[in-house]
């Protein structure tokens, strides 16, 4: 999808979003956003559906008026200056193409409302084209292609006007699983030899961990979480981000005098020394720790590690499995707690194993 095409390098510029707010009658579809997207990233926007995401796109495209707050692109403040003159590209989640037109036609109509000459638009639609690699198909209409080629037509379009920022919602949503997969490949190259400043929106955890340089993770029309994909899913810092973003278990408990965290009437966790001395936790503080399935080591040996247990459920996942195991109180008054880990052995429902939670974060 992306041949010789560094010599047509964009100059990348930032993106920076203040106090954010949008009400729509009685909706607050975004709620004090600020944002900073630095030159050439590919960030990404991550939420459940209604979260604020479109919306937030829209925004800065020039669609939607905030009814608070300011958009800068590069050192330029953009909130009067219509959508055409923000020299930014949209690609939208359902194409937007035009049917009855052909490729070519789709691709040239920007250029030719900014009343380029014959010459200057075909060169300038071959190059877009190109990028996405689609060079021989400029004759056809959308309706002969497959929706993997729409979209890259969309894409193509949007490219033609060397935006200096691209924004994407939802771009891939209308293929299917393993078609995602490539084409999301293809837009973080074809992003990266460009260098273009690229917004992403999705609701899908997995794409935004794969081709994100960072994450904002959005909740209510308020961002929860900005930060690499590492930090968003090892060091979530809510419990909706570590819910949200991957699988995890969640254990309501109380930090002891000994630096361990304990639910129930079980010790489940040592904190690391220099963990309590950084006085984030305090001792006798009600904490809620999220752990990662594979941040939970099984043995089917019932006794090799601190935690008794028994296997509750087993999810066969291709590569992997993942085990629901239930861990023993000390007294049958207390409810056991549940933990999903990572486990790549054969254990089977029912069986007594032994866990030890091997790390987690405190969220709030
Ligand atoms: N034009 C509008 N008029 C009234 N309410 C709106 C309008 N556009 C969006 N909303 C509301 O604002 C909130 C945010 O919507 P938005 O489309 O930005 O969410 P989203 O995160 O893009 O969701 P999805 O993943 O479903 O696309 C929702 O509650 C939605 O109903
Ligand atoms: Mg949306």
């Amino acid at each position: 999808m992306s041949k010789g095409i560094s010599q047509n390098a964009v100059t990348p510029v930032d993106v920076t979003l203040t106090g954010i707010k949008k009400v729509f009658n009685d909706t607050v579809a975004l709620d004090d956003v600020n944002l900073q997207i630095r030159p050439g990233e590919f960030f990404t926007l991550l939420g459940p559906s209604g979260c604020g995401k479109t919306t937030l796109l829209r925004i800065i495209a020039g669609f939607e008026k905030p009814s608070a707050g300011t958009v800068m692109v590069g050192d330029k403040r953009v909130d009067d200056i219509p959508p055409w003159d923000r020299n930014i590209g949209f690609v939208f989640q359902n194409y937007a193409l035009w049917p009855h037109m052909t490729v070519f036609s789709n691709v040239a109509y920007g250029l030719r409302l900014r009343r380029l000459d014959r010459r200057q638009i075909e060169e300038q639609v071959e190059w877009a084209l190109g990028l996405v690699g689609l060079s021989g198909m400029s004759k056809r209409v959308p309706g002969q292609l497959s929706g993997g080629q729409q979209q890259r037509v969309a894409i193509a379009r949007a490219l033609v006007l060397r935006p200096s920022v691209l924004l994407l919602d939802e771009p891939l949503s209308n293929l299917d699983a393993k078609l995602r997969i490539e084409t999301r490949k293809e837009i973080r190259s074809l992003q990266r030899e460009l260098g273009i400043t690229a917004l992403y929106v999705t609701h899908d955890q997995e794409e935004a961990l794969e081709i994100s340089d960072r994450i904002a993770v959005m909740n209510k029309g308020q961002v929860e979480q900005v930060g690499t994909p590492e930090e968003i899913y090892d060091s979530p810092l809510t419990r909706f981000v570590a819910e949200f973003v991957g699988l995890t278990s969640t254990v309501h408990g109380v930090i002891t005098e000994r630096g361990t965290l304990r639910a129930g009437d079980l010790d489940l966790y040592t904190f690391p020394s220099s963990f309590m001395a950084s006085g984030l936790a305090a001792v006798g503080e009600e904490v809620i720790a999220a752990i990662r399935p594979e941040k939970i080591r099984v043995s089917e040996d019932a006794s090799a590690l601190p935690l008794k247990g028994k296997v509750e459920e087993v999810t066969y996942l291709g590569s992997s499995r993942r085990v629901k195991v239930q861990i023993a109180s000390r007294s049958a008054a207390t409810p056991p707690l549940t933990l999903l880990a990572a486990y790549s052995g054969t254990v089977k429902p029912g069986a007594e194993v032994s866990v030890e939670i091997e790390a987690l974060s405190l969220v709030r």
